[in-house]
Parts: C-alpha cells; structure tokens; sequence
C-alpha cells in the first residue's frame, strides 16, 4: 500500500515502537531489500540491505555508530562483514574508497514510518 501526499508518494512501513533505537530491521519493500535504522528517539534512516563492497544482504545487521564531521554529529553503521563504515544520510563510505550505499528518504507521515519516493 501507498499513499500520495503533497505529490510524494509514502510507503508506509512500520510504526516508530517496531524500531529499537541503535539496532537495524531489514524489510522488503516493492522487491526491494530495505536496512531500517533508528539512531535517535525521532530519527531514521533506510538504506539498501545490500552492503556495496560484496552485494552481501547484511546491512540491517550493521552495527550503528556516529562520528563527527565539520563539527556535525553524523549516525554512521559499519558492513558487519569487513567493517566498511557508511555514513546513513548520504550513504558515501567514511574508511574506504568504495561505492556508497543507496540511501532512501524517510519520514513520519500520521506515526509511520514511511519511505518516500518508492
Ligand atoms: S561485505 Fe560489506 S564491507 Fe565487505
């Protein structure tokens, strides 16, 4: 199911209690693998599941961190397989000279969380 609001399209996926803060879910999304992150009381992030470094499905496994870029608090998680540390707003890889990871806007649309744009 989605929902068109303000010419975005939303896809809901699940409420804010379904996500522990500083763990990942995967989920599957219009045929797609979706690593789930919640950082913060109120912030998320949705990535692929697939790390770019091996194509292996194990980012929603990744273990969740933040480091400091330009005096900015930036939540951050590392491939559990060869600790590739990806920043989680951008996706762009902070240790290694790698693709970066496909990231997906999300918002809180009516208490959901929703992927916009899928
Ligand atoms: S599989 Fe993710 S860093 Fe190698």
């Amino acid at each position: 199911m989605s929902i068109t609001v303000l010419e975005h399209t939303l896809v809901p996926v699940c409420g804010p209690e379904d996500l522990e803060i500083g763990w990942g879910e995967a989920a599957w999304i219009d045929g797609e693998q979706i690593a789930l992150f919640r950082t913060g009381v109120e912030e998320y992030f949705a990535v692929s599941h697939h790390c770019p470094g091996s194509e292996a499905k194990v980012m929603a496994r990744g273990i969740v961190g933040d480091t400091t870029i330009d005096g900015t608090r930036v939540a951050t998680v590392a491939c559990p397989l060869h600790k590739e540390v990806y920043r989680l707003d951008t996706g762009h890889c902070l240790n290694a000279d790698t693709a970066p990871l496909p990231v997906h806007p999300v918002v809180v649309h009516e208490g959901r969380i929703c992927l916009e744009g899928k």
